[in-house]
């Protein structure tokens, strides 16, 4: 007898539907999966045979051979042991149920019939919906993350004879359902606040200017000054994510493996701060079975590089392209797969190794080539990117000592949201959502500078020998400040300020 059974598989963030033929006939005992598994698909024959047996079944002394359709798509994990378990079962009449054809299957089993999480569950489930599918069956730890998507019955299941029972309908297991209006709405929780931050306005107001316009930020200061205590703020102040972006960032920490234990979506913007020390691949994504990284793992969030001169120059280098695009495409022998990373790039440095060069209160003790050579592991490129460049002074001590409380992340958030409303109504029906996305053909239509402004920047343009790139990031800031102050043209003071967050690479890069 010949069965088919539906699976998903995944290709970057998308799953795609998977049919697992399996054929057992009469003739010389074997058994052989074909349609390119890889060696963990492989490996299931092993797991299969250990859990049926622990189940009460036997895998047949028969022909058995197992087709995983398409076949010119590698197939890697071992969440194809359920659907192949379950075939088996049925083409060797050892099981009677009725028509699976609205069903889909995915877990790995264990040894002794137990059924084990994997990842990816959400993209899965999404594309069995899409393809008309009506009840999943995942394992049982996957189940909230699945009930994610309406419209699907999800069923968690345990164990291989709790999946039998089911289907032959001796016991029926419970469909799982979440309320996703009532997870969602809850509204997003972080552990920290910008009320924690005390004096420091100026560079509060620029993280304002980044959050407001979406803009990378690079801080600059000497230790102890409260550079690490304002990125982790970032996402405190940034706009609450939408049901989308959530969903967008649920799928990749799915892929990942990562999604935080007991929640069934990623509610809260991501923040991933990696380690100095991670590779090229870590920050980027790729490997020999591709996962996301942490570029990708701050979709929608922020991703914060902290003492940026320590990272290597190659891994900081494979990021360029990816931030202007907003993806990442890992290319390999088996073809290629992309990732989405829209994120907000916040970084952290000294401005030399003893980290006081420029200090009011503090004597640099590093020599001009020391510095000139710290410095120098940050490229040019990469600075580029980098719209709004931020000095973080040692604090006051005044400020320290101060009773009145700073302004908290709630009110900072108000102002955030009114200047993303106005951005979001001027870019709809465009590409882009953000002033930080702004080509320089959308640019020509939405930033007007009045004609102060324009003197202005010209003079400045000349004074400090602007590369181009630095012309657009500066207009592009402009927009996002007068935004702020809810004026629909960029004036003379808007410029300024946004000028003020590029000078720091002429005092320090010079
Ligand atoms: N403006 C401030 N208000 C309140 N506390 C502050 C402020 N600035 C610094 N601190 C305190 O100093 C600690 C160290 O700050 P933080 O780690 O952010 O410094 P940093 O600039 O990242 O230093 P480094 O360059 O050494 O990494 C903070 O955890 C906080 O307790
Ligand atoms: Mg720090």
């Amino acid at each position: 007898m010949i069965t088919k059974i539906n699976s998903c598989g995944l290709q970057g963030i998308d799953g795609y539907i998977i049919s697992v033929e399996t054929g057992v006939s009469g003739g010389f005992p074997a058994w052989e999966i074909v349609g390119l598994p890889d060696a963990s698909v492989r490996e299931s024959k092993e797991r299969i045979r250990s859990a049926l047996y622990n189940a009460g079944f036997v895998v047949p002394g028969k022909k058995i051979v197992i087709n995983l359709a398409p076949a010119d798509v590698k197939k890697e994990g071992a969440y194809l042991d359920l659907p192949i378990a379950v075939g088996l079962l049925t083409a060797s009449e050892q099981v009677f149920c009725g028509d699976l054809g609205g069903c889909a299957f995915m877990g790995e089993l264990s040894l002794d019939g137990k059924v084990r999480r994997i990842n990816g569950v959400l993209p899965m489930v999404i594309k069995a919906y899409q393809s008309g599918i009506k009840s999943v069956f995942v394992p049982v730890e996957n189940a909230k993350e699945a009930a994610v998507v309406s419209g699907v019955n999800v069923y968690g299941v345990g164990t291989l004879s709790e999946l039998v029972d089911h289907l032959s309908g001796r016991k029926l297991i419970n469909s799982t359902k979440i309320d996703i209006n009532e997870v969602f709405g809850k509204a997003a929780k972080y552990s920290c606040d910008f009320s924690e931050v005390k004096g420091q306005e100026n560079v509060k107001r620029a993280m304002e200017v980044a959050a407001a316009g979406g803009h990378n930020v690079l801080l600059i200061g000497p230790p102890g000054s409260g550079k690490t205590m304002l990125a982790r703020r970032l996402p405190t102040i940034l706009p609450d994510l939408t049901f989308d972006e959530a969903l967008e960032a649920t799928k990749i920490y799915s892929i990942a493996g990562k999604m935080p234990g007991g929640l069934p979506m990623i509610m809260t913007r991501p923040f991933r701060n990696p380690h100095h020390t991670v590779s090229a691949v870590g920050l980027s994504g790729g490997g020999a079975n591709p996962k996301p990284g942490e570029i990708s793992l701050s979709h929608n969030g922020v991703l914060f590089l902290d003492e940026l001169p320590e990272f290597r120059k190659d891994a900081l280098e494979v990021l360029r392209q990816p931030l202007e695009d907003g993806t990442v495409t890992i290319t390999r022998v088996q073809g290629s797969c992309s990732y989405p990373c829209n994120v907000m790039l916040v970084a952290s440095m000294n401005p030399c190794p003893c980290g006081y060069y420029g200090d009011r209160k503090h004597d640099c003790t590093c020599t001009p080539k020391k510095i000139a050579s710290y410095l120098g592991k940050i490229s040019g490129p990469l600075l580029d990117r980098i719209d709004l460049h931020i000095e973080v002074p040692a604090v006051d001590y005044e400020d320290l000592e101060s009773n009145t409380k700073p302004e908290s992340s709630a009110d900072i958030k108000k102002r955030v949201d009114k200047a993303r409303k106005i951005q979001n109504e001027r870019y709809k029906g465009q590409r882009i959502h953000s002033n930080s996305m702004l080509t320089p053909a959308l640019m020509d239509e939405y930033c007007r500078l009045s004609s102060a402004a324009n003197e202005m920047l010209k003079t400045a343009f000349n004074r400090m020998g602007m590369s181009g790139r630095a012309y657009n990031r500066i207009v592009k800031v402009a927009r996002t400040i007068a935004d702020l102050d809810e004026s629909e043209n960029i004036e003379q003071q808007h410029i300024a300020e946004a000028i003020q967050y590029r000078s720091l690479d002429r005092k320090f890069w010079a």
